[in-house]
């Protein structure tokens, strides 16, 4: 069936691939922040999502049937940083947000993080109770808490987002590993961060299925892998035919950053269980990346 979808944050990492992923089926609008990126029958608008009246009068000019909030200020430690501006877009951005498309009758869909959950042994499923221990994580749980204003809300819980990027375009982890040992350069990584890497087409694509599925609540869309960064950096250079050689490990104390990052492993059970939408491992990734090289 033909949506209008307005996708906030469209020229980011995640944003541009919903933004092409929706707009051969779909009817799509989508804003961007600095960088715009335009999409072939997709209508761009600049936007700040600090400005919650421009914000409001976007969704009310388009009238959307869904509206898929992808936008994320540039880095955890901002948020540390810049800590009023990070609420003022974050909480009360997607409050807005979320009292706009409650009024209309239109769906939300919010990306949040694992960074909600804090740095403990456990595998945290969507019935847990969050408790972040930065400031990212805490403005992220309170946008979460925001859009379930809407009661038409889905909240997409991710990490690590992984995929090529365009000129502009924040460069994911793989990347990063990608150019520098391309180079021939050292690449220093930490060995004591975990994650759960998403591949972006996955993300995409599982953030889609729920939207069409009708879905509401809460669902971990996360990939299949619990890796440290030395060893999916050590993958990533071996699967391009780089040297893993050049991949340094390193402690995250070493670089004395504002916010604590937690090893957080959540359990995407639930969008398998629900929607039969398997999430990549990391080795996966890396072969639908290079699938994409080719192309
Ligand atoms: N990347 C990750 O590893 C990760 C992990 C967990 C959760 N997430 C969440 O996933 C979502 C997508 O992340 P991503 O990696 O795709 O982000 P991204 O590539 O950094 O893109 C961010 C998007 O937000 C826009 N933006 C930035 N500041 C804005 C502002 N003040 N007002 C309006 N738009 C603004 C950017 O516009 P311009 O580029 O045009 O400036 C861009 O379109 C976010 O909700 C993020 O918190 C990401």
């Amino acid at each position: 069936m033909l949506m209008k979808c307005l996708i906030l944050g469209g020229s980011g990492l995640l944003g541009h691939r919903l933004v092409i992923s929706l707009v051969d089926e779909h009817e799509v609008s989508f804003t961007y922040f600095n960088n715009p990126i335009p999409v072939q029958n997709a209508i761009a608008s600049k936007l700040d999502l600090k400005d919650l009246d421009a914000t409001v009068a976007l969704i009310d000019k388009f009238g959307p049937d869904a509206v898929l909030h992808a936008v994320a200020p540039p880095s955890v430690d901002w948020h540390e940083k810049e800590r009023a501006a990070a609420y003022q877009t974050n909480v009360l951005g997607t409050c807005a947000i979320a009292d706009k498309t409650r009024e209309l009758g239109v769906k939300l869909a919010y990306v949040s993080t694992a960074f909600v959950f804090p740095d403990v042994d456990k595998v945290f499923t969507e019935d847990d109770i969050p408790a972040p221990i930065n400031f990212y994580g805490v403005t992220k749980l309170g946008a979460e808490l925001a859009a379930m204003r809407n009661p038409d809300h889905l909240i997409v819980r991710t990490d690590q987002i992984y995929g090529w990027a365009l000129p502009g375009q924040k460069k994911s982890f793989v990347v990063n590993v990608l150019e520098k040992t391309g180079r021939g350069e050292r690449v220093e990584v930490c060995q004591d961060w975990y994650n759960c890497p998403t591949y972006v087409g996955d993300l995409s694509d599982a953030i889609i299925s729920l939207v069409e599925k009708g879905k509401r609540g809460i669902f971990h869309t996360v990939g299949s892998s619990f890796i440290n960064r030395y060893d999916w950096a050590v993958m990533i250079a071996r699967a391009f035919g780089g040297d893993p050689g050049l991949v340094v490990p390193i402690n995250s104390a070493s670089l004395n950053l504002p916010a604590r990052r937690p090893n957080v492993r959540i359990d995407n059970a639930k969008i398998q269980d629900e929607c039969g939408f398997k999430m990549k491992s990391v080795e996966e990734g890396i072969e639908a990346m290079k699938e994409e090289q080719k192309s």
